[in-house]
C-alpha cells in the first residue's frame, strides 16, 4: 500500500479508488505536529507503564553532581552492553551480580579477566565483556575515572562503544537530546512510518536514524529513548502488535494502512476475501523497495513492515568434545579443561579439549581415533590403564552465524598421581568446572554427561567408589551464574 503526494492517509482511499498510489521519501518524516503529539503520548505511556524492575534505573536528579553521574554512567553503560543480544529478564540476575563484584568502574578496571568472564558466563558474545574490562581501564588511566557525558565522546574514546550505547547513556544519564536506534526501535520506526526497505542495509540505517533524531525530544530524552525502546518490547512486537493497546497508534501509518483495508474491505473493494486487487503505483521513494501491489486483504498487516529480508544460513561446524575424567582413589574425579585463544569465538574462555573437524558427519570410530591423536599431542595424555569411553551423542548450538555441532564423548581413567597444571590447561574437580567460564554449548555437554550419568551405571564408577575431599583449587570466581532463560 503506498500513498498519494499529499500525504494525508485518508487520501490513500482516493488513491485506491482511482487505482493509482503514490509512494516519496516524503512518506517517511515526521511533521512538527506528529513530533509533538508522538513525544508527548509516548512520554504519557511510559510514566506509567515503564518496568520498574530494572536495577539500573533510577530516577534521582544527579545533575549537579560530575561523580555520582559518572557512577549511573558505568551503571548503564554496563546494563546497555548486557542487554544487547538479551532479554531484560535475563540480564537482571547478571546485572545484581556484577555490581556486586565490580560495584565501580575502578573495580573493573583491576578486575581479572578471569573473574569478568566468570562473571558474564551464560550472557554469550563474550567480547562484550572483555570490551568492558578494556573500556574500564581506560576510563580509570585515562579519564580520570570519568565516563564521557556525550554520546560523540563516548563513541570515539571508549572501546567497544557504538553508536547504540553511546546514545542510550549520553540521553538515559547526561541528558543529551541524542537519538537510540536498536532492533526494537527499528521496528516501531518501520511501522510508523511503513519504510519497507532491508532494515540492515546502510541507507535503511541512517533513515532509521535520522528519524529516531527528528523524534527524540530536548527534555526528557533518555525517558523517550527508553519509551520507544520498551514500546518495541511490550506492545510493537514482532509476531502480534497489541495495536490497540498503543500509545502512539493515531501516528503509525501502518496501522492507518490496515484500517483503511479493513474499511475498504467492508465496502466490497476486495470482492473476494482472496482476490487479488490490482493496483497501480508510481514509487518515487529512495528507499523502499515497491510494494507488491498484487495482495489480497489479508496481506495488509502491520507486520509487513520492517521488510523482511531472508537471512544467510549460518554454516554448519562439527567438533568432536572429549570429556577427560580423571579417577584417583579416594579423591574427587578431575575433569581436563584449557583456555581458548584470547581472540576470535569464545575468546578466552575455558573448555573441555575440542577438535574441529573437517569433515563433517563422521562416524563415532572415526572420532575416537583423532580425539585420542589430538589428546595425546595436544596435551600430552597418554591412558596407562584402558580409559572407559563413551559415545554421549550430541549437542547444538547455535551461533548468529554459526551452527556448532558438538560431539561429546566421555573418557574416564584411572590415574594415581597427581599431575600438574600448566598455564592454559587445567585439572578441575565438578564444583570448579560448574563456577568456570565455559560456553554455554559446553555447559550442555556437561548436562548430557550428568544425565547419563544418573540413568547408567558404568564398569569405572563401579570399581572406583569416589569420595568428596575438600576442595583445594580455585578458580578465580565467587559466584555461580545461573542458566540463561530460553
Ligand atoms: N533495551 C535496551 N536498553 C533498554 C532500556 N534502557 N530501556 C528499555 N529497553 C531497553
Amino acid at each position: 500500500m503506498t500513498v498519494n503526494k499529499c500525504q494525508e492517509l485518508n487520501d490513500i482511499e482516493e488513491c485506491v479508488n482511482s487505482n493509482r498510489l503514490y509512494h516519496s521519501d516524503k512518506y517517511h518524516e515526521i511533521s512538527e505536529v506528529e513530533q509533538t503529539r508522538i513525544q508527548k503520548d509516548l512520554l504519557d505511556w511510559y510514566h506509567v507503564e515503564k518496568r520498574l524492575t530494572m536495577p539500573w534505573r533510577k530516577d534521582n536528579d544527579l545533575s549537579w553532581d560530575r561523580q555520582a553521574l559518572g557512577q549511573r554512567a558505568y551503571e548503564v553503560w554496563v546494563s546497555e552492553i548486557m542487554l544487547q543480544q538479551t532479554q531484560v529478564a535475563t540480564v537482571i540476575s547478571f546485572y545484581n551480580r556484577w555490581m556486586e563484584a565490580f560495584p565501580t568502574i575502578h573495580d573493573l578496571a583491576s578486575a581479572d579477566i578471569e573473574r569478568v568472564n566468570t562473571l558474564w558466563a551464560g550472557l554469550g558474545y563474550y567480547s562484550r565483556a572483555k570490551r568492558l574490562w578494556e573500556g574500564a581501564q581506560k576510563v580509570v588511566n585515562q579519564l580520570d575515572g570519568l565516563l564521557p557525558n556525550n554520546a560523540k565522546d563516548l563513541q570515539a574514546e571508549i572501546p567497544g562503544v557504538g553508536r547504540y550505547t553511546a546514545g542510550a547513556v549520553a540521553s538515559i544519564v547526561f541528558g543529551q537530546s541524542t537519538p537510540v536506534v536498536d532492533g526494537n526501535v527499528i521496528r516501531v520506526l518501520a511501522r510508523i512510518r511503513a519504510i519497507h526497505a532491508d532494515p540492515k542495509k546502510a541507507k535503511t540505517i541512517d533513515l532509521f536514524w535520522d528519524i529516531a533524531a527528528s523524534l527524540v525530544p530536548q527534555s526528557k530524552p533518555g525517558d523517550f529513548n527508553q519509551a520507544l525502546m520498551e514500546l518495541g518490547a511490550r506492545v510493537c512486537t514482532p509476531q502480534n502488535p497489541d495495536c490497540s493497546h498503543c500509545p502512539i497508534q493515531k501516528d503509525c501509518r501502518a496501522f492507518k494502512q490496515l484500517e483503511l483495508v479493513k474499511s475498504l474491505s467492508k465496502n466490497g473493494f476486495f470482492a473476494e476475501k482472496k482476490k487479488r486487487k490490482q493496483i497501480e503505483i508510481e514509487h518515487e521513494c529512495s528507499t523502499c523497495h515497491a510494494l507488491d501491489t498484487n495482495l489480497v486483504e489479508d496481506d495488509y498487516t502491520v507486520t509487513r513492515y520492517p521488510l523482511k529480508v531472508e537471512k544467510k544460513a549460518p554454516r554448519d561446524e562439527e567438533c568432536a568434545v572429549s570429556i577427560v575424567e580423571r579417577i584417583s582413589p579416594n579423591k574427587e574425579p578431575l575433569y581436563l579443561i584449557s583456555k581458548r585463544p584470547e581472540t576470535g569465538l569464545l575468546a578466552g574462555l575455558w573448555e573441555f579439549p575440542t577438535l574441529e573437524l573437517t569433515s563433517l558427519e563422521s562416524k563415532y570410530n572415526e572420532r575416537v581415533k583423532g580425539s585420542s591423536e589430538y589428546l595425546k599431542m595436544r596435551y600430552g595424555l597418554e591412558f596407562d590403564t584402558t580409559p572407559h569411553r563413551q559415545d554421549l551423542g550430541n549437542v547444538v548450538h547455535l551461533f548468529s552465524h554459526i551452527r556448532k555441532v558438538y560431539h561429546i564423548e566421555w573418557i574416564q581413567y584411572e590415574h594415581g598421581k597427581d599431575l600438574d597444571d600448566e598455564k592454559d590447561v587445567k585439572w578441575v574437580t565438578l564444583e570448579e568446572l560448574k563456577i568456570s567460564p565455559i560456553p554455554t554449548g559446553l555447559k550442555k555437554a556437561l548436562k548430557l554427561l550428568e544425565k547419563y550419568k544418573t540413568t547408567t551405571s558404568t564398569p569405572l564408577t563401579k570399581k572406583t567408589p569416589v569420595k568428596k575431599a575438600p576442595v583445594k583449587r580455585t578458580i578465580k570466581t565467587e559466584d555461580t551464574p545461573t542458566k540463561r532463560a530460553a
